[in-house]
């Protein structure tokens, strides 16, 4: 049969579209930010909802994946692996089995991580007790693909959710010491053995490196942010990055000198509101500088890191920042400090000892000088690892990696302390 030209063909064997929940056309459900989430299903039903959910446009910038097994093949998964932002399980148990699995969950589970439970038991008691063990969303099966979006984009949404970023400031005790360097491999670390989201804010303007440590040249980056401080919102931050890697992406410097970059103390705050509010990780190249606004980003970050070469400018300048730092942030984890550059030849050096003793702390990493290493990687636009990949400093930006995202925590606790997953979140925001 001949077609009336404006006549839509419909093939006979083509299947009929799913169905629309109304509802959720009048809904407004804010996109989540570029989170990863791991869903583990026992029905083929969730795990359809998930699927379809995945090509869902409010969850375009978030990394879905879906498996089977619910909670037996989530503890086995992230036994020897890091957790992702969101883990979705769904059990077709009962409510003790549940719980139990949960509590197993709890020993495996990286801080921070928001755990969405689907089952079928309607019952408040069980509810609380979910809650009780930290868990972010409880859903009843069947559940379909608005339910899914909903859920983990409201995890971000809603007006008391934890922002999703954290900040990590990287800033040198003294100039040249590797701070940017250390910055650069660590963030490179979290994106590809953490599998998470980071972006490296070069906040160096003038001289700025990340650029070509990532091999990049963009147009654009953090300039035209703190140049155009009306415009900024997520949209507008997410054009000025580029990206390096499948989780890596670059607010670059741009590294000329047509004009000053004096700014005043609260420059980069809505920028940094608004990266924090996309993704998980934030790393801040601090320059070594003492200004208004370094000072202010260092406050204001959720976790510090000062690189120091192990001599006494650098012992002073570090023990006065982190102790400048630890009493202006009372109530946070106290700033950490690594040695880099350590063991050049003929030189006289601070010991690590002494630094720990100064500083009332230990270092977090002791890297050695390896100026053919580290200079091939920065003369290539390479990381460590990429120059060699199995070299033990390569090694110490993956763990300095754990740390600085509470990945290393948890995984050390494992098999020791039973703590459930209410323990750490609150562990956490504390
Ligand atoms: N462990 C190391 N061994 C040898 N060379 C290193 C090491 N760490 C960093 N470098 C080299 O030291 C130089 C300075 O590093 P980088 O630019 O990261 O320092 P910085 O502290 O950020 O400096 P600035 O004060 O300019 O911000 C670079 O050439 C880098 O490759
Ligand atoms: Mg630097």
């Amino acid at each position: 049969m001949i077609k009336h030209p404006y006549q839509i063909a419909v093939a006979e064997d083509e299947p009929a579209l799913a169905p629309v929940d109304l509802r959720a056309a009048d809904e407004h459900i804010a996109p989540a930010p570029r989170v990863s989430v791991q869903a583990f299903c026992e029905t083929v039903e969730t795990a359809a909802a998930v699927q379809a959910a995945r090509d869902d446009r409010r969850l375009g910038k978030a990394h879905l994946k879906i498996q089977m097994g619910g909670a037996t093949a989530a503890v086995e998964a992230y036994r020897n692996s890091p957790t992702p932002n969101v883990i979705i399980l769904e059990s077709e148990n009962r409510a003790e089995d549940i719980l139990a699995g949960l509590d197993q969950l709890a020993e495996v589970c990286d801080a921070g991580t928001r755990v969405i439970v689907i089952g079928r038991i309607n019952d408040v008691s069980f509810y609380r007790e979910l809650t009780r063990r930290g868990v972010s969303d409880y859903l009843i099966a069947p559940v379909g693909t608005i339910d899914i979006v909903r859920g983990i984009c409201r995890l971000f949404s809603a007006p008391d959710a934890k922002p999703v970023g954290r900040i990590i400031a990287v800033i040198g005790a003294k100039g040249g010491v590797g701070a940017s360097t250390i910055a650069h491999n660590v963030a490179w670390a979290i994106a590809r053995d953490l599998a998470l989201d980071s972006v490296v804010t070069d906040l160096d303007l003038a001289f700025g490196t990340a650029g070509l440590d990532y091999n990049q040249d963009p147009p654009q980056g953090v300039a035209d942010a703190v140049f155009s401080p009306d415009r900024i919102d997520t949209g507008f931050i997410d054009r000025l990055l580029s990206k390096c890697t499948e989780h890596l992406s670059l607010l670059a410097a741009p590294a000329t000198l047509d004009r000053v970059y004096d700014f005043g103390a609260d420059a980069f705050d809505a920028i940094l509101d608004a990266l924090r509010g996309s993704i998980p990780c934030v790393m801040l190249d601090v320059p070594h500088q003492w200004s208004g606004w370094t000072k202010r980003l260092l406050v204001s970050a959720d976790d510090i890191l000062v690189v120091a070469g192990p001599d006494l400018a650098n012992l002073r300048n570090a023990k006065n920042m982190v102790d400048m730092l630890r009493a202006a942030r009372p109530n946070d984890r106290r700033p950490y400090y690594c040695l880099n550059q350590v063991g050049v030849p003929k030189r006289p050096e601070i010991a690590p000892a002494d630094f720990a003793k100064a500083l009332e702390d230990q270092p977090l990493a002791v890297i050695p000088f390896e100026p053919q290493l580290f200079g091939t990687a920065a003369n290539n636009g390479q990381m460590i690892a990429e120059v060699s990949a199995n070299h033990k400093t390569a090694e110490m930006f993956l763990q300095l990696a754990q740390i600085l995202t509470g990945r290393a925590e948890a995984k050390n606790a494992r098999g020791g302390l039973l703590m459930p997953l209410l323990t750490k979140l609150m562990k956490r925001t504390g």
